[in-house]
């Protein structure tokens, strides 16, 4: 299947963008096809209505990568009890054609121990996209972190078990939601 990634984060080396990375990791060694959108690296411009933004390489590929997705994943940092404004911007770009039908991961990072509102926000975008929220979200907050920084040491990276097996298990059952979903009528 065909998962598009959106990472809102507008940091180098950012831990929800890593963290893309890592269930991008997870999905193409399952066969899957990823395309992982950074918005730091390819950011978009600031939405305005009515504007027509038809030469932006950057928001073209977003648009064409969300649509042909069969399943979309948000992540942001947690700012401000909220999500990313970046993250918001590019929601701003997308419509009901790139999310209706289509489930929706949900993940964030934050400096506490969970993400909630920005997750919850994330959320509420989905269902006003009428996209299918995952009934479950991946949130890293505090040390947890430490496994998605750059330069995690080998006596570190056995700590973090726990964390990559409740991981794996939510991708397994967003993975297992968009397989029924895109299943052919009666099959
Ligand atoms: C402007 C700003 C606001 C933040 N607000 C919160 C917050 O409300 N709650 C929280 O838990 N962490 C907060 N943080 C910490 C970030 O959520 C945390 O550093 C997160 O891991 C950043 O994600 P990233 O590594 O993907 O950039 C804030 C950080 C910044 C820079």
């Amino acid at each position: 299947m065909k998962f598009t990634f959106i990472a809102g984060s507008n940091r180098q080396g950012a831990t929800s963008t890593k963290l893309c990375e890592y269930l991008q990791h997870l999905l193409e060694e399952r066969g899957h096809s990823v395309d992982l959108i950074d918005l730091y690296q390819h950011p978009v411009p600031f939405y305005s209505p009515g504007e027509s933004y038809s030469g932006h390489e950057g928001l073209a590929r977003l648009g064409t990568s969300a649509k042909e997705a069969e399943g979309l994943i948000l992540a942001s940092p947690e700012y401000h009890g909220g999500m990313s404004g970046v993250l918001k911007n590019a929601l701003d770009h997308l419509s009901q054609e790139h999310f209706s039908g289509k489930p929706v991961l949900s993940i964030s990072s934050a400096g506490g121990a969970v993400g909630v509102s920005s997750l919850g926000q994330m959320q509420a975008i989905v269902r006003n996209l009428h996209g299918i929220n995952s009934p479950e979200w991946i949130s890293i907050g505090g040390s947890q972190r430490r496994r998605f920084e750059d330069y995690l040491d080998e006596s570190e990276a056995g700590s973090f078990h726990d964390l990559e097996e409740r991981i794996a298990r939510v991708l397994e059952s967003f993975v297992k939601l968009t397989g029924l979903i895109h299943r052919p009528y009666g099959e």
